[in-house]
């Protein structure tokens, strides 16, 4: 039994999206982690291997894949301790802000699901992995794992006593180019010294999410177009990225990549997922441009760059 999830890309409102304001993701459905499930040796357990990291299969039920098997068993009302061999593969950069985590736990669900014959529906796929996620960030607000189980572009808001999660119209293909600054960043970490900082200036940390707030409602808009107005999306992307560096988490590396892009001619460039470091991402008109803007960035330093179209939808 085979299951497959895809990365994802923040197009706009991380950090703000954790205080209650709106974020807008799209899946990158090139790169995918992979789990498969298959009849262990009796009396041996859940063995889960992951061969991309160790050669060592995990037994340890303390682990948080291992963990959420067994919240799925629990879920899909399965034997708690079922002989099976779980292997999981990635093409997705660990720890840049694809959402490499996120995809593995949420191939690992469906594999789970489809091995026991259960269709389990994408809401129940993204809680499952919102816990395991919780288990590991501690406060995550939920975005990664619901743009990567529903698969499609979504908007997403964190609030009580469940998230909003809306499917997005795009109403033309975007060219997008997404660079690596080759820096590996611990979500936690921005993560935690926002909340520092917000805690220290309520005030004014809370404008400046209101502020990224106010600019996703207005990229909604312009997304569902026929003809994109790339130079308004653009340019509000680009405010999205004054308000991420004021909030504390660009940094010189994600700094030169965007400035490069903009010299490249990109519309519209900014950081995207947690910061100080992982991937930031330039708004090209055409694939030319996206090929064009990928090599400036490649020349700049990028450890890598790789242009991606987010097709029209819905
Ligand atoms: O780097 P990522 O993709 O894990 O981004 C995290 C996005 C944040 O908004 C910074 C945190 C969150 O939980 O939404």
């Amino acid at each position: 039994m085979v299951a497959t999830a895809p990365a994802k890309l923040i197009l706009c409102g991380e950090h703000a999206v954790v205080y209650g304001q709106p974020a807008i993701a799209v899946p990158l459905p090139d790169l995918r982690a992979t789990a498969t499930v298959q009849a262990g040796a009796p009396h041996t357990g859940l063995t889960l291997a992951v061969p991309d990291l160790s050669p060592e299969p995990i037994h340890d039920p303390q682990h948080p894949l291992l963990a959420l098997i067994h919240a799925t068993l629990h879920t899909l009302a399965a034997p708690a301790a079922p002989d099976l061999l779980l292997t999981v593969r990635s093409s997705i950069p660990i720890a840049s802000g694809m959402g490499s985590g996120a995809a593995v736990a949420t191939a690992l669900v469906r594999a789970v699901a489809q091995w026991y014959g259960v269709a389990m529906t994408d809401a129940a796929v993204s809680d499952l992995v919102y816990q395991s996620e919780q288990r590991l960030h501690g406060t995550p607000s939920g975005l990664d794992n619901a743009v990567i189980a529903y698969a499609q572009p979504i908007w997403f808001v964190r609030q009580s006593p469940a998230p909003l999660i809306e499917p997005i119209q795009i109403g033309a293909p975007l060219h997008l180019v997404i660079g690596d600054t080759g820096i590996r960043s611990e979500t936690r970490l921005p993560v935690g010294a926002v909340r520092q900082a917000w805690q220290a200036q309520p005030a004014h940390y809370t404008a400046l999410f209101a502020a990224v707030g106010d600019i996703v409602r207005q990229i909604r808009t312009i997304l569902a177009l026929p003809q994109p107005e790339l130079p308004l999306l653009g340019a509000l992307l680009t405010a999205n990225q004054h308000l991420l560096a004021q909030i504390g988490v660009s940094s010189p590396a994600l700094e030169q990549l965007i400035g490069t892009a903009q010299a490249a001619g990109a519309r519209g460039a900014k950081l995207s997922g947690a910061g100080w470091g992982g991937i930031m991402l330039a708004l090209a008109t055409d694939s030319a441009h996206a090929a064009h803007i990928a090599a400036a960035l490649r020349a700049a330093g990028a450890v890598q760059a790789t242009p991606t179209v987010v097709q029209a939808h819905g």
